[in-house]
């Protein structure tokens, strides 16, 4: 880039991994792990408003964590029900939108109908759309899509002539967002893990030994200032 403005991502997106490996070190239950990554989620968030960055997703919990122990799973959900209660004032007062992707019809009612009310309430905040990705994987994503798009299709064969890749957006669960500039995996693992599959096919991805519950706000900074650096090139030359 020629301009010497600092490049911020529109959109950047995070594999929360490693709760469990830094509950363990400690010598405490995993579950210790995700409460402490929940001040890690606040803390990106809050730099995501000071840096400009405009989407935020988090992959908090994939359609594989279903066959983790029942107990952590009802932990999970626990805490995203308290962190939706006690983050309302928070998430107002700093213009977020929250959303929530994925399969949904796999989550309990009263988690539903407390993430719709927040989804409601922020609907109108423009300072960064929150995402989290709950009962979510990529595969899933693109099934749905192909299932959604052949019952459209089946009323309206015209639809499947020509179609191009971004004739499809629009039927993930992701339509109207725009694809992540930037993945970051904390942890140490260099995988996608069924995530963004299609839409991170021109990601920048940056991987990091930190785990999730460390992961804060100069941590953060670190893995935008690393993507400013880089050269984007969508496959062409320049
Ligand atoms: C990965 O660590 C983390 C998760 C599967 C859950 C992430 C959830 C939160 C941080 C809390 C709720 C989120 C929000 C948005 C309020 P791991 O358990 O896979 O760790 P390990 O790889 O060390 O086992």
């Amino acid at each position: 880039m020629e301009s010497s403005e600092k490049k911020i991502p529109v959109h950047v997106s995070i594999i929360m991994d490693g709760n469990g490996r830094w509950a363990r070190e400690r010598g405490r239950e995993r579950v210790y792990g995700h409460l402490n990554g929940v001040e890690s989620v606040r803390a990106v968030t809050e730099e995501s408003v000071a840096q400009g960055v405009r989407y935020l997703s988090l992959y908090a919990f994939s359609e594989e964590n279903w066959n983790r122990p029942q107990e952590e799973v009802g932990y999970l959900m626990g805490l995203m029900m308290k962190a939706i209660s006690d983050e309302v004032d928070n998430l107002m007062k700093n213009g977020v939108r929250f959303v929530v992707l994925g399969n949904r019809s796999r989550l309990d009612a009263s988690l539903n109908g407390a993430i719709d009310r927040l989804m409601d309430m922020t609907r109108n905040n423009a300072n960064l759309t929150l995402i989290v990705f709950l009962s979510y994987s990529g595969k899933w994503d693109i099934l749905q899509a192909a299932v959604k798009m052949a019952r459209e299709a089946a009323g309206n064969p015209s639809l499947l002539e020509n179609l191009q890749p971004a004739d499809f957006d629009r039927y993930l669960v992701t339509a109207g967002i725009p694809d992540p500039d930037l993945i970051i995996r904390t942890s140490g693992e260099q995988r996608i893990s069924n995530y963004l599959l299609w839409q991170g096919a021109y990601s920048e991805f940056y991987f990091t030994d930190i785990m999730w519950p460390d992961f804060r706000k100069e941590a953060y900074r670190n893995a935008l200032a690393e993507y400013a650096r880089r050269d984007r090139r969508y496959g062409k030359v320049k």
